[in-house]
């Protein structure tokens, strides 16, 4: 017994000692930028340190360096409030409006003072905050809407540049600590990662921020876990126990308690600096290893930030100062046409791969005839493209002077390039479609849809799988998936028993669904994300109500017009999709309960929203109406409550005034927002 206890205390100090040497490691790794040993002696260090606690399960600790993965499937995440609101940035779009920015500040405060600013890189990735209780990290959250956002707790842990304990060596950590920063992929981990991703017949991702996004909203912490997440802080929330009067204080003390910042952020002092910082980071952003969109100008100096106050979504001591979009010139070599789940035939420019803003660029899509027939675009053409955010490339024009002699232009052909059949254009749809309803690129793209991310979000169920089950008649239709055995899916090109038996489990985990999820998972025309979650709410997940629902209660539904009420309609008309749903739920699809909740005092209430926004974004402004159960409309018609009009409004503007809607602006819309 005493040998035990004996052996126990020296087990605890030696495991104590390793998880001080890793976190020591991470330190020099992270925030020093100076590791001393190798990842293969980081290893050894960490599979000691994990034998050993096999050993003694008594003192694994939850925030000891190995118990980052939890073993936790998600269904959901939950939701999370902050306590201050994570604001958003006003943009400087040019030099001009950087100056007026920064004259404004200095007019405010009447005299000849230079002021201080601080210069940072704006990364391009999603902003989370973290809480850290007496040192403990406690839980994170996405931005959401700035107001409440998802509990990502489980997954910001295994990110390995957040501490799960913060350094206690100089600098106390304080009682609180609300941090925010922005989690992103490097350029070179996200080139990596998709590369393995098409080796897997994963679908690639369009560029780093989509993959970061991706990463951190999966319900399996473990799969974020092998994603290369990297972080850099540069805000705070609340902080009790500890105060500061400078931004550039407060950063270095975020790296003392092993929270890693930016290393290009730079002290900035009166109106030329700013420029010259502005200038630089847009010289150097290809050198640097991540995205960065633009850069980011906040007063150092604590109590004038005080002074100057926020607006209501965003504050007036900061600036974010926007580079310019990438261009590249490069070659289209072909143009391919792909053909979707509704049957559209859409064109994509495949283009000599070219380096544009860190990611190396393949395609572009040439939406559709019209957009070709615009801007002549041809097989051979030399164009110049365009990446600007997270926007999938576009060509800006062809250059028309590189042009060959012998070029033609280019018809989308009016036969399907999978099945051959013909292909029309219907009405004044822009789109060309395949009119074979048992097409296989159709069941293909069904399928894509039904598994992806906002429907079924089945994991590891890549577009070389599908292509293969559907070839060879594995799958004919979509609740073939649910029969799917390991045999049959190990037996595929490329997959092996372990990847079979992870599929069939993704898609056992996924059975469990949202009402929601699955309505969008159907691919009813004009049933989109949205659609579908206010079909959730007023069936309450019951589904057999909604199958017979005819087509005038269905338009009876607020935000169901004519068009969607008449596709649902067809939708259960057809026998072949009411006996898919039946064997899809008779395999054991599920429900979630619907919560209800009653904080909605905007519900009945319509917005439209026109013209351009300071504080806000479309989306915002669309999640702070839905939260409050009102709803926000594309268009103005007799149902519209208000109209939230910017600068730039135009007929949209007229046509409320024609109906005699209440007009208001920014300001007013904000404030009633907040009244509640
Ligand atoms: S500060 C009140 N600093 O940009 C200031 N944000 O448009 C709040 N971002 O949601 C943010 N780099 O996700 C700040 N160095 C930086 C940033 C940064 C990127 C993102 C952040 C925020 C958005 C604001």
């Amino acid at each position: 017994m005493e040998k035990d206890f004996k052996s126990m205390t020296t087990s605890l100090k030696e495991i104590q000692s390793l998880r001080e040497q890793i976190e020591d490691h991470n330190y020099r790794y992270y925030i020093l930028n100076d590791p001393i040993i190798s990842d293969g002696e980081y290893d050894i260090l960490f599979r000691a340190l994990e034998k050993l606690e096999q050993n003694f399960p008594d003192l694994i600790s939850s925030d000891s360096p190995t118990q980052r993965v939890g073993n936790i499937h998600l269904n959901s995440f939950g939701t999370l409030t902050h306590r201050t609101p994570m604001l958003s940035l006003a943009n400087a779009m040019n030099r001009e409006e950087l100056e007026a920015f920064y004259n404004r500040i200095k007019k405010q405060w009447d005299d000849d003072s230079t002021f201080t600013f601080v210069g940072e890189p704006k990364l391009d990735g999603l902003g989370v905050e973290v809480i850290y209780e007496n040192g403990h990290f406690i839980h994170g959250s996405t931005r959401g809407d700035g107001y409440t956002g998802e509990d990502i707790s489980l997954n910001l842990r295994t990110i390995r540049a957040i501490p799960l304990v913060l350094r206690n060596h100089k600098l106390r950590p304080p009682k609180l600590l609300e941090v925010r920063g922005e989690v992103f992929i490097s350029k070179l981990d996200f080139e990596k990662l998709n590369i393995n991703r098409e080796k897997n017949g994963d679908p690639p991702f369009a560029n780093p921020r989509n993959a970061a996004a991706g990463s951190l909203r999966q319900l399996n912490p473990k799969v974020t876990a092998n994603r290369p997440l990297s972080i850099f802080f540069y805000e705070s929330g609340i902080i009790e126990g500890h105060s500061f009067d400078s931004h550039l204080k407060f950063l270095k003390a975020l790296n003392e308690w092993g929270l890693p910042t930016n290393p290009y952020i730079e002290k900035c002092v009166g109106v030329n600096a700013l420029i010259q910082y502005h200038e630089k980071m847009e010289s150097i952003r290809n050198e640097i290893p991540y995205e960065i969109d633009g850069t980011v100008f906040k007063i150092d100096h604590y109590p004038i930030r005080e002074i100057l106050g926020t607006r209501s979504r965003s504050p007036r001591w900061a600036i974010a100062g926007k580079f310019q979009a990438q261009q590249a010139t490069t070659i289209i070599h072909e143009i391919d046409v792909q053909v979707g789940r509704t049957g559209a035939l859409t064109p994509v420019a495949k283009l000599e791969p070219v380096f544009v803003g860190g990611v190396t660029v393949t395609n572009a899509t040439l939406h559709n005839q019209d957009e070709i027939d615009r801007k002549d675009i041809r097989v051979g053409d030399t164009v110049i493209i365009e990446r600007a955010g997270d926007v999938i490339p576009k060509i800006v024009k062809v250059v028309t002077g590189k042009r060959k002699n012998n070029s033609s232009p280019f018809t989308i052909p009016k036969q399907c390039p999978v099945c051959k059949h013909e292909a029309n254009r219907f009405g004044d749809d822009v789109v060309i479609r395949c009119t074979n309803v048992s097409c296989l690129a159709q069941l293909k793209g069904h399928i894509e849809h039904f598994v992806s991310k906002l429907a079924l979000d089945i994991d590891g169920f890549g577009e070389k799988i599908v292509n293969q089950l559907v070839d060879k008649s594995i799958i004919k239709k979509i609740d073939d998936i649910f029969t799917l055995d390991i045999h049959t899916i190990a037996n595929l090109d490329r997959m092996g028993e372990k990847s079979a038996k992870n599929l069939i489990e993704s898609i056992a985990d996924a059975k469990q669904t949202t009402f929601a999820r699955f309505i969008y998972a159907l691919g009813i025309r004009n049933v989109g994300e949205h659609i579908s979650k206010v079909l959730e709410k007023h069936f309450l997940g019951d589904l057999s109500l909604f199958q017979h629902a005819t087509q005038e209660e269905l338009e009876t539904i607020d935000e169901i017009g004519p068009i969607v009420a008449e596709t649902v309609f067809q939708f259960w008309s057809d026998p072949e999709n009411i006996s898919m749903v039946n064997h899809c739920l008779e395999l054991g699809i599920s429900f979630e309960k619907i919560i209800v909740s009653n904080k909605q005092p905007l519900t009945g209430i319509t917005f439209v929203f026109t013209g351009s926004f300071d504080q806000f974004t479309r989306t915002e402004a669309k999640g702070m109406v839905e939260q409050l159960g009102g709803k926000a409309a594309g268009s103005v018609s007799k149902k519209t409550n208000f109209v939230v009009a910017g600068p730039g409004a135009g007929s949209k503007r007229t046509k409320a005034e024609s109906l005699n809607i209440s007009i208001i602006t920014e300001e007013e819309f904000l404030q009633m927002v907040e009244s509640f």
